[in-house]
C-alpha cells in the first residue's frame, strides 16, 4: 500500500475518455479471452465515488441528484455492454461498505435507482455486497444489501461478504441471491468447491499475507489431496 495523492473532481471534458477507457478495457478482455467482464461500482472505486453523495460534489449533469450521480455508471455501463452483450457484462456494488471514506445520506434510494435503471439491460448479474465484520471495523454500521435491494432488480442478483457454505444457501433459500462469491475462503482454499461438495474442513486464513506482494498467501494454501 501506498499514500495516495489528493484526488480531485474530473473536468466535465474528461468523461468521454473515461468512458472510453471503459470500452478500451472491455476490448482488451476480449483480446484476453476472457468470458465476460465485471464493472467494479463498488468500494471507492471511480464509478461509486460518483454514485454515492458523499464523494459526489458535483454541480452538473454528473452531480447533486441521483439520476446525475447514477449517469456515469449507466453510460459505462452501456459502453461496455455494446463491446460484449450484455449477458456477458456484470456490474459489482457495495451499499452497504465504507472502505476508501465512502458514504451516502440514502443507500436505499441510491442504490435501488440505479439497480432499477440497470434492470431493463438484462445483465449477466447484478454483484450486491453485505456488509462484512471487516466494513464494520471500517466504521460501517448497520448496511443495506441485497435482501433490502431485491426488490428493485429484475435479474441475477450475486453476492458475497462473510457467506459460509450454510448461509450462502440459506440466502439463496430465502430468495434475495441467485449465486454466492467467496473471496477470503476461496483465497485460503484453492478447492473450495470440492470443500464444499465433500462437506470437508477449511484452510484458517491468515489475514496478514493479505494485500501482501509475493506468492505467499496466494498459492501456498493446501488443497485436500496436498
Ligand atoms: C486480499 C483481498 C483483496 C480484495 N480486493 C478487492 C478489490 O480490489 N475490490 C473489491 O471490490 N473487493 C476486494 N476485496 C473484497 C472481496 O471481493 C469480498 O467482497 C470480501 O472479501 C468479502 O467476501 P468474503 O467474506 O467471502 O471474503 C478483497 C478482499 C481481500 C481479502
Amino acid at each position: 500500500m501506498a499514500e495516495y495523492v489528493t484526488p480531485r473532481a474530473l473536468e466535465l471534458s474528461e468523461i468521454p475518455g473515461i468512458i472510453s477507457e471503459y470500452t478500451h478495457g472491455a476490448r482488451c478482455a476480449q483480446l484476453a479471452g476472457f468470458d465476460g467482464v465485471e464493472i467494479h461500482n463498488a468500494n471507492g472505486y471511480l464509478l461509486d465515488q460518483f454514485l454515492r453523495d458523499g464523494t459526489n460534489h458535483r454541480t452538473d449533469q454528473y452531480g447533486g441528484s441521483v439520476e446525475n450521480r447514477a449517469r456515469l455508471t449507466l453510460e459505462v455501463t452501456q459502453a461496455v455492454v455494446d463491446v460484449w452483450g450484455a449477458d456477458r457484462v456484470g456490474i459489482r456494488f457495495s451499499p452497504g461498505g465504507v472502505f476508501n471514506d465512502m458514504r451516502d445520506s440514502d443507500p436505499l434510494e441510491t442504490f435501488g435507482y440505479v439497480l432499477r435503471q440497470l434492470s431493463p439491460l438484462k445483465l449477466a448479474y447484478a454483484h450486491v455486497t453485505q456488509v462484512t465484520a471487516q466494513d464494520i471495523a471500517h466504521g460501517a454500521t448497520e448496511g443495506i444489501g441485497p435482501r433490502e435491494l431485491r426488490s428493485s432488480y429484475h435479474g441475477n442478483i450475486v453476492s458475497a461478504g462473510g457467506f459460509t457454505l450454510e448461509s450462502g444457501n440459506t440466502a439463496l433459500q430465502e430468495g434475495w441471491a441467485d449465486a454466492i462469491a467467496f473471496g477470503v475462503p476461496f483465497l485460503a482454499n484453492p478447492d473450495l468447491p470440492e470443500r464444499f461438495r465433500q462437506g470437508a474442513a477449511l484452510n484458517t486464513p491468515d489475514p496478514s499475507t493479505f494485500y501482501a506482494s509475493g506468492p505467499g498467501g496466494y498459492t501456498d494454501y493446501p488443497t485436500l489431496s496436498a
